[in-house]
């Protein structure tokens, strides 16, 4: 029924050691409505969304459920109460099926008996809303980033809840998934559900929600509001504490003429390149765009060995270079990597903060001092914090604990702080706050202003546009062409389109 108050809660606190997370928070969710839950990384959004699904037991303050005041003490309570989540970090078995994931919660029983086959009919239902299509039985491992949090999703509406959680659900869909899912958020609040939707892309959000509440510093600093009576530079507003600004076009030069640091000379890999021929310049960036598959990424491990070059050549300062592995690409080459699938490949989650930023400069700290000194270490690190703006209560603590978005910085940050020769910085992003995503936007800047050699991957044309001096275009795993780039968002924008759907366009 619309209208009615699913579930509330009142003054909500939540206290981790040295830090806050949730400090008086209020929240009402009423069904047939899409909530946004806004903030910048570190706010809280996470934590308020483990409290209210039984994950985080909360310090203080009430929760409400259709009138009747409840505690929800397990994961397992708020799913039998009708709350159903996609937390951000994933939460698949990799081991098991598709089908065997999205039912895992009820999974259908006969005599007590778990019933594999007839997981697949229901798997199936939930896979077909969201108008995707995959194999039930294969194991999820096997699958792409994006591909697994579509299953998260299917396995959400799989409970068939009343309220709804999805924590960064479109983080690493394509566009076109992403608008899929909001047909399905809009056909469940149709249908009387409230679904509650965290993302940093300000866009999405006054595309599909209906109320919002920001979260800064885990206070609730607007509660539970119609999303139409704000726009989008008061939402920020709220969220960073002062009126925002948008990243500054700096003038850059590039010398053209400089030997390229990298080029690519038709090169064709195992994974189905053909012909890919790129340059990449000190102090200059190269933009990689193209859409979800399209195999940007793909070509970028070829590059680094971690798939097979059949034919053409790498050249590194000017010298053919047959490169094995991440590992020797950093220490021969100088190559740095920060990978799009940071939160498997990017930051150790056992470890403090210091030592994550500091592992790839371990070597060069080691060989500038003979040993390397601790304060060194903490310098170094304490400086990219303080520049990338990373929420932590002290470098010591274990990057496991940071919210999603600083966990990313702190992946950055590592490469950061490597004395790379050349940076490959795949969808750099994707999931961090707007006023962190232009300092660093500033600080590519400062590393190309400095000599750097970068090579960029992202699918936000925008952030393309703005920071890339060359784009290539990629599509189908062939390059389609090359736009240089003059920062006119509209005119750029349109000759990028117009490459990728010219599929017979040559190369200009
Ligand atoms: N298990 C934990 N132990 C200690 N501190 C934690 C833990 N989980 C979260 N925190 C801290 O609580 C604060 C809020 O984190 P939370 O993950 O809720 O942020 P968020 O709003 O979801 O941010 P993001 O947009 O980056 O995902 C952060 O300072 C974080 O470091
Ligand atoms: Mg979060």
């Amino acid at each position: 029924m619309t209208g009615t108050v699913l579930l509330e809660c009142d003054d909500l606190v939540k206290v981790f050691p040295g830090v806050r997370a949730l400090d008086g928070v209020g929240l009402r969710l009423t069904a047939g409505t899409v909530h946004a839950l806004l903030g910048e990384n570190g706010a809280g959004k996470s934590t308020l969304i483990k409290v209210l699904t039984g994950v985080h037991s909360p310090d203080g303050g009430t929760l409400t459920w259709c009138g009747q005041q409840v505690q929800l003490r397990s994961p397992l309570e708020a799913t039998r109460t009708g709350i159903g989540v996609v937390h951000q970090e994933r939460n698949l078995i990799p081991g098991f099926s598709v089908a065997e994931n999205i039912t895992l919660q009820h999974p259908p029983s006969h005599y007590g008996l778990i019933d594999r086959q007839a997981m697949t009919a229901p798997a199936l239902a939930c896979l077909a809303e969201l108008g995707v299509d995959l194999d039930p039985h294969q194991p999820v491992r096997e699958l792409s980033v994006a591909q697994q949090q579509l299953v998260e999703i299917a396995k959400a509406l799989h409970t068939e809840s009343r309220v709804l959680l999805l924590d960064e659900p479109t983080a690493s869909l394509s566009p076109q998934e992403a608008e899929h899912l909001f047909e399905v958020v809009r056909r469940l609040a149709g249908q009387g559900a409230c679904v509650v939707f965290v993302s940093h892309k300000l866009e999405e959000v006054f595309a599909v929600c209906d109320t919002v509440t920001v979260l800064r510093d885990g206070r609730s600093v607007l509660e539970s509001a119609p999303l139409a009576e704000h726009t989008h530079d008061d939402i920020v507003g709220l969220m960073v504490g002062r009126a925002h600004t948008a990243t500054e076009l700096r003038p850059r030069t590039v010398d053209r003429s400089a030997t390229p640091t990298l080029v690519l000379d038709a090169v064709s890999t195992a994974g189905g390149h053909r012909d890919i021929s790129l340059e990449v310049r000190p102090g200059e960036i190269v933009g990689l765009y193209g859409l979800v598959g399209a195999g940007r990424s793909e070509l970028v491990k070829a590059v680094l060995g971690l798939d097979r070059i059949t034919g053409g050549e790498v050249r590194v300062h000017g010298t053919p270079a047959r490169i094995t592995s991440p590992r020797q690409a950093l220490h021969e080459f100088g190559i740095g990597y920060v990978t799009e699938n940071r939160k498997e490949e990017g930051v150790f989650l056992e470890q403090p903060v210091v030592r994550n930023i500091t592992v790839t400069v371990w070597q060069r700290l080691a060989k500038a001092f003979g040993f390397v000194s601790a304060r060194e270490e903490r310098d170094t690190a304490q400086d990219l914090v303080d520049r990338l703006g990373i929420r932590v209560s002290g470098l010591q603590q274990n990057a496991g604990e940071l919210s999603g978005g600083n966990q990313q910085k702190v992946s950055l940050a590592k490469w950061l702080a490597a004395d790379t020769k050349l940076l490959v910085i795949d969808e750099p992003t994707v999931g961090v706050d707007v006023r962190t995503k232009r300092a660093f936007h500033e600080l590519i800047w400062d590393l190309a202003a400095d000599g750097l050699p970068i090579l960029l991957i992202s699918s936000d044309l925008a952030e393309m546009v703005t920071l890339a001096d060359r784009i290539v275009v990629m599509t189908d795993h062939r390059v389609r062409g090359e736009v240089d780039n003059d920062h006119d968002y509209d005119r750029v924008s349109g000759r990028v389109i117009r490459l990728i759907h010219d599929r017979d366009a040559v190369r200009s």
